[in-house]
């Protein structure tokens, strides 16, 4: 499928994929786990193509390049990865090419990511919109905790939890991920500016899906074999 860009833009993707995954365990790189048959960062970038993205950089950590050059076959651009996401972040957009005017940073880990979703969240940035990304409600009951103890319930009303890509125009992630600035999420460097008053614009969510999930621990592998199967007998 194809995103209806907003007029004019050149999309292009940054998937980070630098983490060691360590909560995982497993001793390889969290991006080069094989499910059903496939790498994360395969599958992550392939969900980026069929959502119409053609221009896709790859960050990895740095002693990894062949690992990830032999599973991308020459598909993306690879950018070495710096100490945490940020950084990482930042490496690939240096490394995307000059004409890319709207960005999609995404997790590898969030391989399942649905194309449309990856549509939804491209199409959301026009107008006023300076980064939107997919997120779901909470089902869960949210509490406050100190320590041990239980010290409030929070409110789950208006609370959603963000997934990936988070999408921006090139020049406002650029602006707001130069400083050295680190966060484990880029939408909340925007917000940080516009509550400042440094940014103007908004930052909006559209519907994400529960198969985005960030794989992380290995229990979520469990998860990710069944989707994978789900993917393998639906075509
Ligand atoms: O560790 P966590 O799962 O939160 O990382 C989120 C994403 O950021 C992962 O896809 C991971 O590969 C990436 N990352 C990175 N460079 C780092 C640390 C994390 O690209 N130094």
């Amino acid at each position: 499928m194809t995103a209806a860009h907003p007029a004019g833009a050149q999309v292009g993707a940054v998937v980070v994929a630098a983490g060691r995954g360590e909560r995982l365990g497993g001793g390889v790189p969290k991006a080069l786990v094989e499910v059903g048959g496939r790498t994360l960062v395969a599958r992550a970038v392939d969900g980026l193509r069929r959502a119409g993205v053609a221009t896709i950089v790859v960050v990895h950590p740095p002693s990894e390049a062949d690992a990830f050059a032999a599973v991308l076959h020459d598909t993306s651009i690879l950018a070495p990865g710096g100490e945490d996401r940020s950084a990482s972040v930042r490496a690939g957009l240096d490394a995307l090419p000059p004409d890319v005017t709207l960005v999609a940073v995404h997790d590898a880990a969030r391989a399942f990511t649905p194309p449309e979703v990856i549509a939804a969240a491209i199409r959301a940035v026009t107008g006023d919109v300076v980064a939107a990304a997919p997120a779901l409600p909470v089902a869960d009951t949210l509490k406050r905790v100190d320590g041990d103890d239980v010290v409030a319930t929070l409110d789950r009303a208006g609370v959603v939890a963000v997934q990936t890509p988070q999408v921006f125009p090139r020049a406002v992630i650029r602006a707001v991920g130069v400083a050295g600035a680190s966060a484990t999420d880029d939408l909340g460097l925007v917000e940080a500016r516009l509550a400042a008053g440094e940014l103007d614009g908004r930052v909006v969510w559209v519907p994400g899906s529960p198969r985005a999930l960030k794989v992380t621990y290995p229990d979520d592998l469990v998860i990710a074999e069944a989707l994978a199967r789900g993917e393998a007998s639906a075509t």
